[in-house]
């Protein structure tokens, strides 16, 4: 009889000690959780409380174990923003009763908490948080994508429709052209035309720098190339009291590509780079250089200013559509230029200090 109530102890004290160790395995690993998770019992008190959990409020787990909601927003050790967040929590998640709710932390990282209570958990409330910044931030460059695109397109469609009603106007204009001749006026037509054409070439420009087309390549020398934009914005520069100068290296390289097209990207860099010097004020002497450099597979076109450079917020958002630091830029210029060089097989790179200057080099493919 008394072997057999000894059997029945150590039996039981072996169960006891195999669910003492089961118990111990599954709190050890709820504790190295990457998700943060929190217990309160029917009666607001902490039961349990994980090490990223404690991370979370900023508080030692030791020191709130056992302790009262209360008691915790109280903590001396937790700080006045962790309070605010845990009252927020409540609020939400017990008065509210949501089941959900998003917060950010002091580090800027975005946390989902999920609350469960109710017949399952025996009257216990668990609060679980899941760090969802990687979704969050996928989540809103898609959002800010949709955005962008939806822009582009409606600006496209509105410069499109604005062009109908121009082609009207020009073609009763001409109508009325030798009426107003006989009255002397054919200055106003003539103006009347030439403001209706530039209107025309800026909605043109648009909608061809908002979309470019697929390149129409030949293969050019590319110093003369260089050297037909540097005239073009000689005269831009000569008022802003800049020089520009080309070097001229590698003088019989050559490139395909696009001729109208490469331009344009030279041109928006040379005419950003120009901006870049005017913001410097009038008593800065700017200098833009061009210079082309080569290896074995690729053309380098390098193009500095010692304009005003950018900070690590520009740099980072140059190539965005619609960026732009300018009153009266549209942030267009180096996003088209950036998928015309892509449509290229090239690329467009930036070393940019402020107060010091910008240099932007593309590379392109050697024929
Ligand atoms: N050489 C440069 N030096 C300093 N900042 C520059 C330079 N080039 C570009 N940036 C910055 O990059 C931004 C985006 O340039 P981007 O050419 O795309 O648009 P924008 O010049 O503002 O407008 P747009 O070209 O449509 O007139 C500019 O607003 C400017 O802040
Ligand atoms: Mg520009």
């Amino acid at each position: 009889m008394l072997s057999e109530i000894q059997e029945t102890i150590v039996k039981s004290f072996q169960v006891l000690q195999t669910t003492q160790l089961v118990k111990d395995k599954y709190e050890n690993i709820l504790e190295h959780l990457d998700s943060g998770i929190i217990l309160f019992d029917r009666n607001g008190m902490l039961t349990f409380i994980n090490v990223q959990m404690a991370r979370l409020l900023g508080v030692s787990r030791s020191s709130i174990r056992g302790c009262s909601l209360t008691q915790i927003i109280r903590h001396s050790q937790m700080g006045r923003f962790n309070k605010r967040k845990i009252l927020r929590i409540y609020k939400e998640t017990i008065i509210y009763k949501k089941r959900y709710h998003e917060l950010s932390d002091e580090n800027g990282r975005y946390w989902l908490l999920t609350v469960t209570y109710g017949d399952q958990m025996d009257g216990d409330y668990l609060i679980s948080a899941k760090d969802v910044s990687d979704h969050k931030q996928i989540e809103q460059t898609a959002y800010q994508n949709d955005k962008l695109a939806m822009l582009g397109k409606i600006s496209a469609s509105i410069a499109h429709e604005i062009r109908n009603p121009l082609t009207a106007i020009r073609g009763f204009i001409q109508l009325l052209r030798p009426h107003l001749l006989q009255l002397g006026k054919d200055e106003y037509a003539r103006i009347i035309l030439m403001e209706i054409d530039r209107a025309n070439d800026i909605i043109c420009e648009f909608l061809n720098s908002s979309k470019p087309s697929a390149p129409q390549t030949i293969t050019v020398p590319v110093l003369p190339l260089l050297k037909e934009v540097v005239l073009l914005t000689e005269s831009e520069a000569l008022l802003k009291g800049c020089e520009i100068v080309l070097h001229e290296g590698q003088s019989a390289l050559n490139i395909s590509v696009d001729v109208k097209q490469i331009k344009q990207v030279i041109l928006n860099i040379i005419k950003n780079a120009l901006d870049a010097i005017s913001d410097l004020g009038h008593y800065h002497i700017g200098i833009i250089n061009l210079e082309v450099k080569e290896d074995l597979d690729n053309a380098y076109i390098h193009i500095s200013d010692n304009g005003k450079g950018m900070d690590h917020n520009t740099l980072a958002r140059l190539f965005d559509p619609f960026f732009t630091t300018k009153l009266s830029g549209t942030g267009l210029g180096l996003s088209v230029s950036y998928r015309i060089i892509k449509n290229h097989g090239g690329f467009i790179s930036v070393n940019s200090t402020a107060g010091e200057g910008t240099e932007f080099i593309i590379s392109l493919p050697k024929v």
